[in-house]
């Protein structure tokens, strides 16, 4: 079968098939999956039923991986392999987690706009995200084109935050909906990192708005300030023209680049329905 690319809205997002994720794929394929990529920023790849093995290999393609994830959760606690993000709502035994769950609390952070791992030094690259199993009422995931959103700034915003350096951290996201129990050790892992406002994209060329719910600061602005006309950039750029909303099917596997997207997953019934979505992360 060939590689076939289907765009789904008219700035982000495509749907590719001819590529079987589960076994080893050419030097050709990588190519034309990043070339995908550069262009509509999130590939949706259907039916992809893979283990969790046939995820990491597929993931190391695109390269190195973004470890320690899942930084506030205890070995232990955790039901994949240390390289998966957890995003599912099921502890270690399979039984979706309780409403009061810490993990539970830090994970509706997901439902604010983000860049994922924006809050480190070496923010992420791609995302790869498996649906196992999937919600059908609630929980799509949507990503937001943040190079369309540069692109429709007005000059003068433009020239604005050109220059501009945002202080990043989880801490910052999740104080937003209120979750405050940081342990010692956390707020020194958490502190805050920076990054610039706005992004070259090292192969297109293309500018964007490296924006996230993880924002707490814009360096030598007042407070209050920075995080209204952050809260401004925010609305701007996930305008219903710049999104793409992701109804999942069993066995998708979507990959978005965090350089130039935002995303979000929307409300679901999670104390009574099993959504099991597993991520892989490059740096
Ligand atoms: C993620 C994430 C959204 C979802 O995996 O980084 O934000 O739909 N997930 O679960
Ligand atoms: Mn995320």
């Amino acid at each position: 079968m060939s590689l076939a690319i289907t765009p789904l809205t008219p700035h982000i997002g495509a749907r590719l098939t001819g590529i079987d994720a589960r076994r080893p794929i050419s030097p050709a394929e990588v190519a034309a999956i990043e070339a995908g990529m550069d262009r509509h920023a999130v590939l949706v790849l259907p039916r992809q039923d893979v283990t969790d093995e046939q995820q990491l290999a597929f993931t190391r393609n695109f390269g190195p991986l973004e470890e320690g994830a899942n930084s506030t959760v205890r070995a232990a606690e955790l039901r994949l392999a240390p390289a998966f993000a957890d995003v599912s709502n099921l502890d270690r035994d399979g039984t979706r987690l309780a409403r009061d769950n810490r993990r539970r609390m830090a994970s509706l952070g997901n439902r604010l706009w983000h860049s994922d791992a924006s809050f480190r030094a070496v923010p992420a690259r791609y995302s790869i995200l498996s649906g196992r199993i999937v919600t059908t009422a609630g929980g799509n995931t949507e990503f937001a084109d943040m190079r369309a959103a540069y692109d429709a700034l007005d000059a003068r915003t433009k020239a604005e935050v050109e220059t501009l350096v945002c202080e990043h951290s989880l801490i910052y996201s999740r104080q937003q909906l209120g979750f405050s129990e940081f342990l010692p050790d956390e707020r020194v892992s958490m502190r805050p990192v920076l990054q610039r406002l706005v992004r070259t994209h090292p192969v297109t060329g293309r500018k964007s708005l490296f924006l996230s719910a993880h924002i707490g600061a814009i360096v030598s602005w007042p407070r209050p300030e920075a995080m209204a006309f952050i809260r401004d950039l925010i609305e701007h750029a996930t305008q219903p023209e710049f999104v793409y909303a992701h109804r999942w099917t069993q066995h998708d596997l979507v990959i978005w680049d965090n350089r130039t997207t935002m995303h979000r997953v929307r409300r679901f019934d999670d104390l009574t329905i099993v959504r099991d979505m597993r991520r892989t992360t490059t740096r």
